[in-house]
């Protein structure tokens, strides 16, 4: 059972992502995650993140480990625990540039079809080219899509005052990742032919886990 969760930030991907993997028994991988630890790792290593060339030279050296336990996942960057430093601000702003470069992409969706076929029971991968590129032959595929003004208030609830901006500026913030996530070369965010869209815009958490939680249940009663 392999589940790919897309869209862009502020759908409500990763706590969706993470619940139904418990709910269901599966592991969980946010690739988002593993980009942002890519990035750090960057910007800690004095990596110029504008100069594609020089950050894919530097694409192979970090050792990225992600672990898959929906109720306690980690990610680590050369043995380091990178869980908090991945959700600065200073790597959000990076991370776009980063990802837009391919052999940054090849490494990670390496690492990513590997988590993926490792999974003892099958496994929820959330990203933005999960189902497009990284698992194509999923055997479930959501894309979450909501309002940008829902996505940005849920950012700032997430981000618990300490680094909130405004509402307007967190907006524009996350309509110009997206923008950049959807515009670049290779697998940009993309929503597969195959797969089901959910607009969560006016719904709750627990009835997006719901929704897609029928939607497992409902293709695995069909296989
Ligand atoms: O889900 P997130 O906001 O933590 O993701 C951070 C960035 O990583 C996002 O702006 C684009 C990039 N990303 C990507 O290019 N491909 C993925 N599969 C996941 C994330």
């Amino acid at each position: 059972m392999i589940v790919a969760i897309d869209g862009p930030s502020g759908t409500g991907k990763s706590s969706t992502s993470k619940a139904v993997a418990a709910k269901l028994g599966l592991s969980y991988l946010d690739t988002g995650a593993q980009y942002r630890a890519m990035t750090w790792w960057m910007l800690s290593n004095g990596i110029d993140v504008d100069d594609a060339a020089e950050v894919a030279t530097a694409a192979d050296k970090p050792t990225i480990v992600s672990g898959t336990d929906p109720s306690a996942p980690t990610i680590t960057v050369d043995g380091t625990d990178a869980a908090g430093p991945i959700r600065t601000q200073e790597v959000t702003a990076a991370v776009s540039a980063v990802s837009a470069v391919p052999e940054v992409r090849a490494r990670l969706v390496e690492l990513q079809r590997s988590a993926a076929a490792a999974a003892p029971n099958g496994i929820v991968v959330e990203g933005r080219d999960i189902g497009t590129t990284v698992l194509p032959d999923a055997t479930v595929k959501i894309f979450l899509t909501a309002s940008a003004q829902a996505r940005a208030a849920r950012r700032n609830g997430e981000l618990n005052g300490k680094e909130a901006a405004d509402l307007a500026a967190t907006q524009a913030a996350l309509v110009k990742r997206d923008a950049a996530d959807s515009g670049r070369k290779t697998s940009p965010l993309a929503k597969a032919d195959d797969a089901i869209e959910v607009d969560t815009t006016d719904l709750t958490l627990d009835q997006v886990i719901e929704c897609v939680v029928t939607l497992i249940e409902e293709k695995r009663a069909a296989r």
